[in-house]
């Protein structure tokens, strides 16, 4: 009996063992026997290609392979698409504006943040002969201001019935915990302020849009929120927490988080600003995988490509005035690209 129970053992051992070597991690497409925990995103755009500014913030993928993404840049308020290739594609004429995070919504409409004027710009869209984004006019669609603005806004996320969800924060020199917030726009622009707390940056909705997940950053640590959330009400519920980063166990304060992007099968994948990695969970919160990243400071991430499956990581390149991109090949599609499908 004993003798049997060390025999299956061993057998196990010998299987699971085999499916490591052969497969790898789940999250990506490499034959190489990579562990989750050591994944690294090699450059797709260095100091030495770029021709972006260092605040590099929005990344955005459109429905086409051809014509995958954008970046926002802050100073001066300008977004460049970067794949295929570098073009420009919008710039803001008020020069006080300052793009930050941007969505599309289908081929006729994107949204994009200017923060500087506490305000969700609409892009209104069409197609070159290349099938590549021209934008006809902009106009605002949504910029309460009674009985409050908004702090920021800093990034959006969109249901497919284009509702709009907002994070953004004011940076004081004591971070405290009523320097955040998260507002929904609906169809019409009308504006619900959801929650006031600590610094709130990275947003997202879960694929079957159920969930709606925020990074909050407060004097004891980084915590990410999941909500339930009516998309058509634009309302939130069920306040939990999802994952927790401390500061001192987790080594410094200055490592914060910033965008986030959930993929196909629920899992959130996150940016960590001054942390040189993308975290990536599970939709029970569980940490399955580490991305490294080539530049300390990644701000933003987005999946597009051909099949939706390369994840671009942007952000300030390593010791240079200039923003960079990081790339890796996953297995599993990113929300956005899917949903425009
Ligand atoms: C912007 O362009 C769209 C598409 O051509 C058009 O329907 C809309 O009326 C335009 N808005 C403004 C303010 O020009
Ligand atoms: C939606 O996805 C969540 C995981 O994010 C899952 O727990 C839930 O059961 C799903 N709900 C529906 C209605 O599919
Ligand atoms: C996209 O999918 C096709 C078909 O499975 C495959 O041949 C191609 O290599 C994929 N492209 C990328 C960039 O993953």
């Amino acid at each position: 009996m004993h003798g049997n129970v060390v025999l299956v053992f061993l057998l196990f051992v010998t299987i699971f063992d085999h499916g490591l070597t052969t497969h790898g991690c789940h999250l990506v497409t490499s034959s190489k026997s990579i562990p989750c925990m050591d994944l690294q995103a090699t450059s797709f755009i260095t100091s030495a290609t770029s021709t972006f500014g260092r605040f590099v913030e929005g990344a955005s993928t459109n429905r086409r392979d051809t014509c995958s993404l954008s970046i926002t840049e802050i100073v001066p308020p300008l977004i460049r698409q970067f794949f295929p290739q570098i073009r420009p594609f919008y710039i803001d004429t008020r020069t006080n504006s300052q793009l930050h995070g941007m969505r599309f919504l289908n081929d006729k409409t994107a949204f994009v943040i200017d923060s500087a004027n506490h305000r969700v710009l609409k892009l209104s869209l069409t197609e070159d002969s290349n099938n590549f984004p021209i934008v006809l006019n902009s106009t605002v669609f949504c910029a309460p201001t009674k009985p409050e603005a908004m702090m920021e806004p800093n990034d959006l996320t969109l249901s497919r019935s284009g509702t709009v969800f907002t994070s953004g924060m004011m940076f004081t020199t004591f971070p405290h915990n009523r320097e955040g917030d998260v507002w929904s726009c609906t169809k019409n622009g009308e504006a619900k302020r959801l929650e006031l707390i600590g610094r709130t940056n990275g947003i997202d909705l879960s694929f079957n849009e159920t969930r709606l997940y925020v990074s909050e950053g407060t004097p004891s640590g980084q915590r990410i929120w999941v909500y339930e959330v009516d998309v058509h009400a634009g309302t939130i519920s069920g306040k939990r927490s999802f994952a927790f980063f401390e500061y001192p166990a987790d080594s410094a304060q200055s490592i914060a988080i910033d965008g986030m992007r959930t993929d196909v099968q629920e899992n959130l994948w996150v940016t960590r600003y001054g942390g040189r990695e993308v975290v990536v969970f599970n939709q029970h919160g569980k940490l399955i995988g580490r991305v490294g990243v080539s530049f300390q400071n990644p701000t933003n991430l987005e999946f597009g490509g051909e099949n939706g499956t390369t994840l671009f990581i942007v952000g300030q390149c390593e010791g240079a005035d200039a923003g960079c991109v990081d790339s890796i090949q996953v297995a599993t599609p990113g929300r956005s690209w899917t949903i425009l499908q």
